[in-house]
């Protein structure tokens, strides 16, 4: 199962991608080398952990996780730097979607503090994209590629990809991504994205708990004013 959903017993891929029916006979769209090397720039050196690799990947991972050996999502992700190329379609048989990557790599960033880069499909309009990237991420490189040439079966495939493709950068290291991806598109900090959505969630948070305590205290009031017992939680 790879960049276009695997049909299962076609041998061909497909997929439904922002309303768009793509076809393509591979299911191992791997990393090309000048990406694989950017990112490495980015890291210092080397990526600590490719979560979703294959035999014929260039990425070279310190660990990789590979099928059928090891379910990358099934994985704790506690490495200093990971670099995620994920399978773009849905994994029927496991049950997963990329949605299940983007939120492996926030996690990853949260409970370990990784340095986290994706390389994934621009879809600004999806739920992923709005709760993982917008609301969690601190970086995004919009790649200039008309058509990304990704690496099948260890050659370059001249088609390309038919969308657009980004960077996710989910670290603390903005100054490295964007001096190493401005060369391949248009980098974006979101620092104040994920700013205002955190003072959001603060906020709405407080609005629930003021909410809680609001309402027990009325329960508390309604009880003592018909004579019944109150519980002394205040
Ligand atoms: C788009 S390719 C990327 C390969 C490699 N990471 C690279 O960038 O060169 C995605 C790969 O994820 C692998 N994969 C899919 N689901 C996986 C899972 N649950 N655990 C580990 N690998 C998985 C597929 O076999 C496929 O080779």
């Amino acid at each position: 199962m790879d960049l276009f959903d695997a049909v299962a017993g076609s041998g061909r891929a497909s997929t439904d991608f922002a309303g768009r029916s793509v076809h393509s006979q591979s299911h191992h769209w791997c990393t090309p080398p000048q990406y694989v090397a950017a990112v490495k720039r980015v890291f210092g050196g080397e990526i600590g952990l490719d979560p979703c690799s294959n035999r014929e990947s260039v990425v070279k991972a310190k660990c990789e996780f590979m099928l059928p050996e090891t379910d990358g999502l099934a994985e704790e992700w506690n490495f200093p730097s990971i670099y995620v190329n994920p399978p773009y379609g849905a994994d029927r048989a496991r049950r997963t979607t990329i949605r299940d990557w983007f939120a492996k790599c926030v996690a990853s960033r949260t409970e370990y503090g990784s340095q986290v880069i994706a390389l994934v499909p621009v879809a600004t309009n999806t739920s992923h994209w709005k709760q993982y990237v917008f609301g969690a991420a601190d970086a995004v490189c919009f790649l200039y590629d008309t058509r990304l040439r990704f690496l099948v079966n260890g050659n370059t495939d001249n088609k390309g990809a038919p969308m657009a493709c980004a960077m996710i950068y989910w670290g603390d290291g903005f100054t490295a991504f964007e001096s190493v991806f401005s060369a391949f598109g248009a980098v974006v900090s979101l620092e104040s994205l994920k700013k205002s959505s955190q003072n959001a969630r603060q906020r709405q948070k407080a609005k629930e708990m003021f909410l809680f305590d609001f309402n027990s205290l009325k329960l508390r009031s309604r009880k003592s004013a018909s004579g019944e017992r109150v519980a002394s939680a205040y």
